[in-house]
């Protein structure tokens, strides 16, 4: 094993819904072979808990590996539900460590998420803020609800993303938004494979 290998590197990307960054988190991890955690699943298998009637609080505490692992999780039921959950700070703190150790193994960490920068990891070597119009957001989660053989239409799938955006942002605890040493990717009028090679080199020149 190289001593690179060894090494722990966190490298944090926070942005809002549908903006690319778990796409960007995943060529990222594998690029650098480093493990990623996309830590939005964390929120949705407590909001999914709490829509089968569990206390959000007591849910957080006791969540297991297994509960991340399953497809129902991505719906948009879930996706609200895991933003209404994630105001609540009892459930933020309850999520605190399994984060931060992750952030820290050996090899190397990518974790996603809304606060990963700010809060979870203000350490972090390398830091991306990944961001684009949320009509271009709605857009491309609207193009993958249809290819799953969702009903919904795109102004129900941009009113859902307007409303994620406000509760993120305007939450009191551990809200929306890029750490002051966060490189910022707006991936609107990016396709794909530029923007995971702008992330790659902004983290490229951290690691060096
Ligand atoms: O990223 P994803 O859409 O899966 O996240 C679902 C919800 O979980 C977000 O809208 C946000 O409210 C919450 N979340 C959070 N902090 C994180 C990751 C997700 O509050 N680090």
């Amino acid at each position: 094993m190289t001593e690179a290998a060894d090494r722990a590197f966190t490298i944090a990307i926070d942005g809002p819904a549908a903006a690319g960054k778990g796409t960007i988190s995943k060529a990222v991890a594998a690029h650098f072979g480093f493990a990623h955690l996309d830590t939005g699943l964390l929120y949705r298998a407590v909001g999914a808990k709490m829509l089968l009637g569990m206390e959000p609080g007591k849910a957080a505490k006791h969540l297991t590996t297994e509960d991340l692992g399953s497809a129902d999780l991505r719906t948009p039921e879930v996706a609200q539900a895991a933003s209404r959950v994630a105001v609540i700070p009892e459930v933020r703190a309850a999520l605190l460590d399994f984060q931060r150790s992750f952030s820290r193994r050996a090899g190397g960490a990518v974790l996603d998420g809304r606060d990963i920068g700010t809060v979870i990891c203000p350490k972090a070597e390398a830091k991306l803020f990944v961001t684009a119009r949320a009509e271009v957001r709605a857009r491309r989660r609207y193009d993958e609800l249809v290819a799953k053989g969702d009903a919904l239409s795109y102004e129900q799938v941009l009113a859902d993303v307007h409303e994620r955006d406000a509760r993120d942002r305007d939450r009191a605890e551990a809200p929306l938004k890029p750490a002051p040493d966060a490189v910022t990717i707006d991936t609107s009028d990016l396709e794909i494979d530029a923007a995971v090679r702008t992330a790659i080199s902004a983290i490229e020149s951290r690691l060096s």
